[in-house]
């Protein structure tokens, strides 16, 4: 049986088809002061996989009580898109690491051989917080077949940083296409360029892969720089499609040609499905 939180309930729904199991019915919604409740009202089966997203707070609340519910069952639990997974270093003393918080928050609740699965998770050591066996499913390669699929001229694929840019090689690797990152050349205290490390974007279509767009403000700059350089279309690609406030209109002013992205987050932009995927690591 699957259940599909509040924020998956489209990518629960395409497991449940793809492991063709059942989809349990849930109840998401308030309390009249604003509280979350929560509802599994299908009887449960022997065998669960929860399918639950984390973009916000409530997600987390919500997972917590599903996961309450669940107690003392061994389940699959599959947190496609793992809230708060950048906050997983301390830059000021007194803060957090949020992402240990979530994963012992969420851990407490997974009886013994329950097994977690996150996909691109922001940075995998966060995994080292379960104590149960905790694995990173990788959507890259969806991304790169879409990438091919759209039949881009003189294609290049494009990290945003050079410390993302394992990405953007695996999917240029299985697409056999070049890839490059941007990097930054300070000309003074106040002066900074940037521009592709190595390849000439100039009159190829460019794509620029990244685990996620947030707030837009790195892609952002990303398309405008590659316009700047001559690129013909500028493409992005993200696993994680966040795009907080008006990321969006952010993007769509810098002249992006088309957003792909995957349904860890169910967006407008989220047409590559990581179901396959989730449900192949379950199947194993
Ligand atoms: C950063 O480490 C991530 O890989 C993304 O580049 C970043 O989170 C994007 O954030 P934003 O869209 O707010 O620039």
């Amino acid at each position: 049986m699957i259940i599909g939180g509040p924020s998956s309930q489209l990518l629960g729904g395409r497991v449940a088809a793809a492991l063709d199991e059942e989809l349990a019915l849930c109840e998401y919604s308030s309390f009249p002061d604003g509280e979350a409740y929560t509802q599994i009202s299908s009887d449960l089966e022997e065998e669960i996989t929860v399918v639950c997203s984390t973009p916000s707070d409530r997600d987390i609340i919500q997972l917590l009580q599903i996961l309450d519910v669940l107690r003392g069952r061994r389940i699959d639990l599959v947190v496609p898109y793992f809230g708060y997974a950048r906050q997983d270093k301390q830059f000021k003393p007194g803060e957090p690491l949020s992402a240990r918080a979530m994963a012992v928050a969420i851990d407490a609740f997974l009886a013994e051989g329950s097994r977690v699965y996150t996909v691109n998770i922001h940075d995998r050591s966060v995994l080292n917080n379960f104590r149960h066996l905790a694995t990173d499913l990788d959507a890259a390669p969806l991304l790169a077949d879409e990438i091919r699929s759209m039949g881009l001229h003189d294609p290049v694929i494009i990290s945003p940083d050079k410390g993302a840019i394992r990405m953007a090689r695996a999917a240029a690797e299985r697409i056999g296409v070049d890839y490059d990152y941007l990097e930054k050349t300070r000309h003074s205290g106040t002066v900074v360029s940037m521009a592709p490390k190595e390849i000439d974007a100039s009159g190829r279509d460019v794509v620029v892969l990244d685990d996620m767009i947030a707030t837009g403000g790195t892609m952002a700059q990303a398309i405008s720089i590659l316009r700047d350089n001559g690129a013909r279309r500028v493409y992005l690609g993200s696993v994680h499609p966040v795009l907080t406030g008006s990321a969006v209109l952010k993007l769509c002013r810098a002249g992006v040609k088309a957003i792909i992205a995957t349904d860890t987050l169910e967006k407008a932009v989220s047409t590559v499905s990581v179901a396959g995927l989730i449900a192949e690591a379950l199947r194993s």
